[in-house]
């Protein structure tokens, strides 16, 4: 590994940066991913690889803001139980002096490839962005240098590779760009030996296959096989509100349909959004080795928002989602929390009728069958979950403003609710994962009710979950594998 001089300052800049570790937990999630000084958003390099599931993910640990972010590291073989690794990827070459920005892993030959944009900006303002290659082999990663540069009549918005290999035996990657009108693009470029890449073209877009006005930037892509359709996710910047739809400030979903391997055209249907709730960003999957579609989200969003969250007081700011397995099914997406999420299972404190009102742990989940009659649902009053027949509601105390905010989603029945919470964390699977609504609470410390009201027999089951992420090793132990 060849460390220069910028690297071995931002280490000894990470030593120091994790001496501000807070001691004080609350808000904290224990099984979510978060940092422990700084901030993280998107996931990065998710793979499985050698037994492991790996996670990379973007990272400022010098401040509660974005910044030049590096690449944080965590494996694990059952998603629950999770393990620190050093930084993977320090922003110390000319190529990426503002940020190891987002990217992908793919397996080859026994190493893992990581693709990732090396952010440039200038002092004018301007910025250029260079897509660059790493092999991780161990602990030990190697960096590449650049393998893409600015594609012709795109803005300097170009970033986000995320590869991987394809039937045909190529790999592809696709890669969100912005062109010189401003309007957010996906290009689909492929390569043989992760060396060389050429442009298929812009496989979908803003303007593009029937598509008006969609968005500034597009960023995000990520595209994959489910059943019988190429699934493309990606987030879409700009688009306004419509009703109950894109109310948040930049949106996260999915086109379903049939992409042209050759000559990169891609058929599609509508957009839909893949969360609900407030705060979801930046998914990325990967497939493991018994062919699941496994995500993970960023339960942040960049908006107004962030800078008062109240966890930048003990010195960090937002987590990652949980694992979720992707299914398509009657044409649409569906995320379930991953089978594993039960090993995090401690005491039952449920089994049986729902209770008007239940003291819930810092740490909980809970599954909920057969309401057919509206409900209610109250969490530490900062959270409420209802419904009325058409819509489901769910509204949070905004911790900002002090006041109410909510959003809404039709759903004209409900069959089961699964939910988990995990300190400043709510995740509420519906119908099996036909809706999902996911965002950051801040619950006072102390209130711990959580009441439900419905004029029906609904069965509940409820655990109370331990944590899945040791603390994060300080001091020179932080570098080492
Ligand atoms: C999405 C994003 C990506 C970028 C990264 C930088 O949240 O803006 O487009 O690569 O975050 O941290």
């Amino acid at each position: 590994m060849n460390v220069n001089s910028k690297e071995n300052q931002l280490r000894k800049q990470l030593v120091d940066a994790l001496e501000n570790q807070s001691d004080c937990q609350q808000w904290r999630p224990s099984f979510h991913l978060s940092p422990p000084v700084g901030l993280l958003n998107d996931p990065n390099g998710f793979i499985f690889h050698e037994g492991r599931y790996h996670l990379f993910y973007q990272w400022n640990p010098f401040e509660c803001g974005h910044g030049p972010k590096l690449w944080g590291h965590v494996s694990s073989a059952n998603l629950c139980d999770w393990e620190h690794h050093p930084v993977a990827l320090f922003p110390s070459e000319d190529y990426e002096t503002h940020g190891c920005y987002s990217g992908s892993a793919i397996a080859q030959d026994g190493v893992i490839q990581l693709f990732y944009t090396g952010n440039v900006k200038f002092a004018d303002g301007g910025r250029t962005a260079w897509q660059c290659r790493a092999d991780v082999s161990g602990d030990t990663v190697t960096k590449q240098g650049p393998v893409l540069g600015l594609p012709e009549g795109y803005t300097g918005h170009v970033r986000d590779p995320k590869v991987w290999k394809h039937s045909d035996g190529h790999l592809y990657m696709v890669l969100a760009a912005q062109d010189k009108d401003e309007q957010g693009k996906v290009l689909l470029y492929r390569s043989e030996n992760s060396k060389a890449w050429n442009l298929l073209g812009e496989m979908a877009g803003s303007r593009l296959n029937g598509l008006n006005d969609f968005g500034y930037m597009w960023e995000c892509p990520d595209l994959f096989r489910l059943e019988d359709k190429d699934i493309l996710l990606v987030c879409p910047q700009g688009l306004a509100p419509e009703g109950d739809k894109y109310n948040n400030l930049f949106q996260c979903g999915y086109f379903q349909g049939q992409l042209n391997y050759e000559s990169a055209e891609y058929t599609y249907g509508d957009f839909h959004e893949l969360d609900a709730g407030f705060d979801f960003y930046a998914p990325q999957t990967t497939e493991d080795d018994r062919g699941r579609r496994l995500m993970f989200g960023w339960l942040g969003l960049p908006d107004e928002n962030e800078s008062t969250h109240p966890s930048i007081e003990h010195n960090w700011l937002h987590c990652m989602s949980l694992p979720r397995e992707l299914t398509l099914k009657n044409g649409q997406v569906y995320q379930r929390p991953v089978d594993e999420l039960a090993q995090l299972r401690d005491e039952q404190l449920l089994n049986g009728g729902m209770k008007n009102t239940i003291f819930v742990p810092e740490a909980f989940e809970l599954k909920m069958a057969s309401a057919v009659k509206p409900f209610h649902l109250s969490l530490r009053n900062t959270a409420v979950l209802s419904w009325d027949g058409k819509k489901l509601i769910l509204e949070r105390k905004n911790w900002r403003t002090g006041q109410w905010e909510q959003r809404r989603c039709d759903c004209s029945h409900i069959k089961g609710i699964h939910i988990f919470h995990d300190s400043s964390t709510l995740e509420i699977f519906v119908n099996n994962g036909s809706i999902v609504m996911s965002s950051r609470i801040f619950p006072e410390i102390g209130e711990k009710t959580l009441s439900f009201e419905c004029e029906d027999f609904c069965f509940g089951e409820m655990w109370s979950l331990h944590s899945g992420f040791p603390k994060y090793p300080v001091g020179s132990a932080c570098l080492l594998g």
